[in-house]
């Protein structure tokens, strides 16, 4: 059987990641895994279940363990309900970061994503990817940006979409999810080693695709034919 090849994209929400992750696995004709998707997904369950509580933790797992999601033409499913829009929310998000904390959730997702790879490749974004789920990945990335900067794109993305924001409170809450997702115990956002670390801060997401596709192709030099 061919070896599936992994890139991996990891950084903090609104580093662009999930923007150049989808780009890079286009040009590629290489499958693309959003984790986060994952994690937003069991939020938005979570939620809807109205558990989101400590002592509740088993329900939580069993629902990781259990979860119908598939994703498909670019539309993430659970069941046949069209989720897409309802996981993007920052309430969402938020719930997301909380069940990304337990480790027993992230044990359950562990085989779920690892078989998402299929030949020839896999480019995968999230927190964890290059240091837990995919470790022998051949490329891994590691992108940043400042909270404000981040914050300022997510106000304008969802100002685009007319929902109602507000820029203070969006910083506050990219801050405590950095700060949560950065110091739980199990699988804290942190840089590969060997990692390719850039900050998008004062880069376009053409700078900062041009960068790595220029790490892919020196790292694997029989992608260019
Ligand atoms: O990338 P995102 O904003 O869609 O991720 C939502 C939350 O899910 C984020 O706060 C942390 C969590 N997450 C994680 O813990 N591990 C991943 N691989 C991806 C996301």
């Amino acid at each position: 059987m061919d070896k599936i090849r992994v890139i991996t994209v990891d950084g903090p929400s609104g580093s662009g990641k999930g923007t150049l992750a989808l780009r890079v696995a286009e040009t590629l004709g290489w499958r693309f895994l959003d984790s986060g998707a994952i994690y937003r997904v069991l939020g938005l369950m979570v939620e809807r279940a109205g558990i989101i509580s400590v002592d509740r933790i088993g329900e939580i797992v069993d629902m990781a363990s259990n979860m119908p999601l598939s994703f498909r033409q670019g539309k993430t499913l659970l069941e046949e309900e069209d989720v897409s829009d309802a996981i993007r929310t920052e309430t969402a998000g938020n719930a997301a970061s909380k069940v990304a904390a337990i480790p027993d959730v992230r044990r359950a997702l562990l085989d779920w994503q690892q078989g998402y790879a299929k030949s020839p490749g896999l480019v995968a974004d999230g927190r964890d990817m290059g240091t837990v789920v995919f470790p022998a990945a051949e490329v891994k990335i590691f992108l940043t940006a400042s909270a404000e900067e981040r914050a300022l794109r997510r106000y304008k993305q969802l100002k685009g979409k007319g929902l109602g924001v507000n820029l203070a409170r969006l910083t506050k809450e990219i801050r405590e999810r950095d700060e949560r997702d950065s110091n739980r115990s199990v699988a804290p956002l942190q840089a590969p080693q060997s990692a390719l670390q850039l900050d998008s801060t004062m880069l376009t997401i053409d700078e900062v695709f041009q960068r790595v596709m220029q790490k892919v192709y020196l790292t694997l030099p029989d992608l260019l034919g």
